[in-house]
């Protein structure tokens, strides 16, 4: 028997032991015992990371919806798979089962292959948190077309860039969404970004906001009326263990974002197995993540790992702050929601409030509170603790990434004794290591070094969407064998690893990865604007704030530099989405730069940290005397 649901600390430990020993015969016993295949892999594990490749469970068939829907149905029919709560409180929820998931998901998929999509086509998911997003993920998975979810934040010129990089030649949106007391105009967003996309020939509209959208003649068409004459039965496509499920941008460090590419079997074994650990999922729990499903978290801890243990999941369309800041806990009071996963940049925001947006609500059903996406504080690692958890709850803080598809490194609830702001110990079958800037691993404890990890596991994602170069690249170059993840992180002195934060030029704000590069070309689009650079800063809220320093051509003397901030940010809002604009702008006369020519961000990171006692060797520079008259103007 594999240990599918682990119950002690001891437990861990010997499990772990095994599962680095001979990662192959343990992962081979956690896939055959608790999933559905339709044909036995011929090989577990088929690896090399200089190339690099990495095949899981090769040989094998299967489908993931049969696995996260069909194979329910005997025991858990009528068991409610999905909930969704509405923006508005006043609207009435939806309870989805999993028969009637199983209908919708199978009308769904009807309707893409009447509309020609097939095995191995790209369908570009553009849509709100309702029901339909859910479905349209598993519906396409159900017929193998690989689905590219685009989060409905982004502007219309980063969402052609994402249909335009896999070919989407089918696209699924609404009339609009609704966000707090706003609505957005989804459709017209989808509208400005085909006109950069020459290929897509199909979208398909749900209504969500009744609004008064034109479809354009021959592409666009309303999905209800479709969906009225589907048939509820539809074949799950057979797919390959290695065929790809979906792809997911993810910010990097040129401005193209990278498709990262994640496949069928290892992805479902491994997404399964941490959800069930990491939130110790028990069969009547209500389990809810506050992620949007355009993020990783969303695609394996609110879609794929849920429903692939038969839980009860609940998508919530709306904002913490809608009606008012009691929304999240009136959410749980409402549902008994037992395990409750978000980011610390929402709990930072609402510990803002104080805690009698709290203290109406019973909130005695909760279970397990998780963390994800950035490193959590102290302070609100305790807030969170005292205030929503009153102390008795566990709390995990779980770190991983889009490209590793699954929780990497987690406290297991109520088993690993946490630690404020570390994530502690490795999943099972995780062998994180750090290593050094010579390239060295540091063996002992008590140090800090870049996170790599040295072994592969089943929902590594497996290239970058036709770009195998930057892949091996960005990932398995700047250590030899390994995978490096881009974080930083230290190791105490019992081995509990704690995130550090990105050592590359990634900056996490609110959550969301945000490359520097991709910025300072929406920035330098601005006819006035000579160069810019872009760095973080330590953010109450967010975490880490953008602060930009930008050189104005001559042109731009003269002119009230509140508008040029304004209209920079508007650029940034067009090309990106509001999530990237800056919090400070600072212009400067010139950048500090090496003799070649590159931009010292670490000297601009530390002039915006207000850090400036340590700025370390300046009269290498090409422009030392420029560091001085930054710090002057600092922000
Ligand atoms: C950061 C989100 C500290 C980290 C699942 C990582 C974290 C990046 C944590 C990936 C955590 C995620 N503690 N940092 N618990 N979780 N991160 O791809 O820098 O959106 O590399 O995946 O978020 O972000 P992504």
């Amino acid at each position: 028997m594999s240990n599918y649901f682990i119950k002690s600390f001891e437990e861990y430990f010997g499990i772990y032991r095994k599962s680095v020993e001979n990662p192959e015969l343990f992962w081979q016993e956690i896939a055959e015992e608790h999933f559905l295949w339709r044909k036995k892999w011929d090989k577990v594990l088929d690896w090399d990371f200089t190339k690099p490749e990495i095949k899981w469970f090769q040989g094998a068939k299967l489908n993931i919806t049969e696995n996260c829907i069909d194979r329910h149905l005997v025991n858990r029919a009528d068991k409610v798979a999905v909930i969704f709560e509405p923006n508005n409180p006043e609207e009435k929820e939806e309870k989805i089962t999993y028969q009637q998931l199983y209908e919708r998901v199978n009308k769904m998929a009807n309707v893409l292959k009447s509309q020609g999509v097939k095995k191995g086509d790209r369908v570009c998911i553009y849509l709100p948190m309702i029901p339909e997003l859910t479905i349209s993920v598993l519906a396409c998975a159900r017929i193998g077309a690989i689905h590219s979810v685009v989060f409905a934040g982004f502007s219309s010129q980063a969402l052609a860039t994402r249909i335009n990089d896999s070919d989407c030649k089918t696209v699924i949106t609404s009339d609009g969404s609704y966000r707090g007391n706003k609505t957005i105009d989804l459709k017209r967003i989808v509208d400005d970004a085909l006109e950069e996309c020459k290929n897509v020939e199909t979208v398909l509209v749900v209504k969500r906001i009744n609004s008064n959208i034109k479809l354009k003649e021959n592409r666009d068409k309303w999905l209800a009326p479709l969906l009225e004459e589907a048939s509820n039965e539809c074949n799950a496509e057979l797919m390959d263990a290695e065929d790809p499920l979906f792809i997911l941008y993810t910010s990097g460090s040129t401005g193209m974002p990278k498709g990262m590419v994640h496949t069928t079997g290892g992805y479902m074994v491994y997404t399964a197995y941490t959800f069930k650990n990491a939130f110790n999922y028990q069969e009547n729990d209500v389990y809810w993540c506050t992620a949007d499903i355009g993020w990783i978290t969303g695609h394996s801890y609110i879609v794929y790992g849920p429903l692939l243990n038969g839980a009860t999941t609940l998508m919530f369309e709306g904002v913490p702050n809608y009606p008012d800041f009691s929304r999240f806990w009136q959410i749980i009071e409402k549902y008994k929601v037992n395990q409750f996963y978000t980011a610390p940049t929402a709990i930072r925001a609402l510990a803002k409030e104080g805690i009698e947006p709290i203290t109406p609500y019973d909130l005695s059903s909760l279970k397990v509170l998780g963390t994800v996406g950035e490193p959590i504080n102290e302070e609100a690692w305790h807030w969170y603790d005292d205030n929503i958890g009153k102390n008795k709850v566990s709390i995990v803080d779980t770190w991983w990434q889009t490209e590793t598809g699954g929780i990497m490194i987690t406290p297991l609830p109520y088993i690993t004794p946490t630690k404020p702001t570390y994530a502690t110990l490795p999943f099972l079958g995780i062998q994180p290591v750090l290593m050094d800037e010579n390239g060295e691993e540091i063996k002992e404890n008590q140090v800090e070094g870049r996170l790599c990890i040295k072994y592969p596991w089943p929902s590594i994602a497996r290239t970058i969407w036709g770009n195998h170069k930057r892949y091996k690249e960005t990932y398995f170059s700047t250590f030899k064998n390994k995978y490096f993840t881009g974080d930083g992180a230290l190791r105490d002195e019992v081995g509990y690893y704690r995130i550090t934060g990105r050592v590359d030029d990634v900056i996490i704000v609110s959550g969301h990865n945000l490359g520097t590069a991709p910025i300072e070309g929406a920035i330098n689009e601005h006819s006035m604007v000579a160069e810019s650079a872009i760095v973080g800063f330590p953010h109450d809220i967010k975490g880490n704030g953008l602060y930009g320093y930008i050189i104005l051509k001559v042109i731009g003397e003269g002119r009230n530099h509140d508008n040029v901030r304004k209209e920079i940010n508007q650029l940034i809002t067009e090309q990106i989405g509001p999530i990237a604009k800056l919090d400070k702008i600072q212009f400067v006369r010139e950048l500090p730069k090496t003799r070649s020519g590159k931009i010292m961000r670490r000297i601009l990171r530390k002039i915006a940290h207000k850090d400036t006692s340590n700025l370390g060797d300046t009269s290498t520079l090409l422009n030392p005397e420029i560091v001085q008259e930054i710090m002057d103007n600092a922000l």
